[in-house]
């Protein structure tokens, strides 16, 4: 059987990052599933499709064909990786991930990825829905200001001010706990790790001592 590590926590606590240094340092494959909301609610804003309307959303789910290879996400075989990316695609994400039906498709394909190599998987449900059984869950956080900073250095857009990419942290970290579906929660056999005050390579070791305590690696 393979292997899997959960990886959940809040908008811009490094999870991407961490997630994909450290699959490459130990071998595993990485899923973003973050990025599979995201090339969903690009597919809905490309084609001008009124993400509000729940019912219309959920109607257009089998037109969507999303691949992923080697992190790269594709739509009907387009690149989409940069697009989704884009400060639209984050303002509108939390809301198309809501929605009932999306998560279904998403998780069902999630699952079957997960099922086929030693994997990391990163979000904000892997470790209390998705794998429920992974070999290990982490919950990853870090303070909301320091998030917003980290959100605002790895930014290519250079028109955003603190204070927006701040409220736009904390929306989003109150519409992914308050959701009906699954909202963001540290899963009670997940470990907590607060890199407010760790460096990237700081959050990797302390990660790595714990797969080797807990044989997962
Ligand atoms: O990690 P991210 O910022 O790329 O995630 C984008 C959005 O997708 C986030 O607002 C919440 C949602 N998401 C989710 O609901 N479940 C996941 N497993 C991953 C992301």
């Amino acid at each position: 059987m393979y292997k899997s590590i959960a990886i959940d926590g809040p908008a811009g606590a490094g999870k991407s990052t961490i997630a994909k240094r450290l699959s490459e340092k130990i071998g595993f494959n990485y899923l973003d599933t973050g990025a599979m909301y995201r090339s969903y609610t690009y597919y809905f804003l490309a084609n001008n499709i009124d993400i509000n309307d729940e019912e219309l959303i959920n109607s257009k789910l089998d037109d969507i064909n999303l691949s992923i290879e080697d992190n790269k996400f594709y739509l009907d075989g387009k690149d989409i990786s940069k697009e989704i990316r884009s400060e639209q695609v984050t303002k509108n994400v939390s809301l198309v991930s809501s929605y009932r039906r999306v998560r279904e498709k998403l998780v069902e394909m999630q699952r079957k990825i997960a099922k086929q190599s030693n994997i990391i998987l990163d979000g904000r449900d892997i470790g209390s829905h998705v794998l429920k059984d992974a070999s290990i869950k982490f919950f990853l956080t870090a303070s909301a200001e320091e998030r917003a900073r980290r959100r605002l250095q790895d930014s290519k857009e250079t028109n955003q001010d603190f204070e927006a990419v701040l409220a736009d942290i904390k929306r989003r970290d109150d519409f992914d706990s308050t959701r009906e579906i699954t909202p963001l929660k540290q899963a009670d056999d997940a470990i907590l790790i607060d890199s407010t005050d760790l460096s990237e390579d700081g959050v990797i070791d302390l990660m790595k001592q714990y797969l080797e305590q807990n044989h997962v690696i």
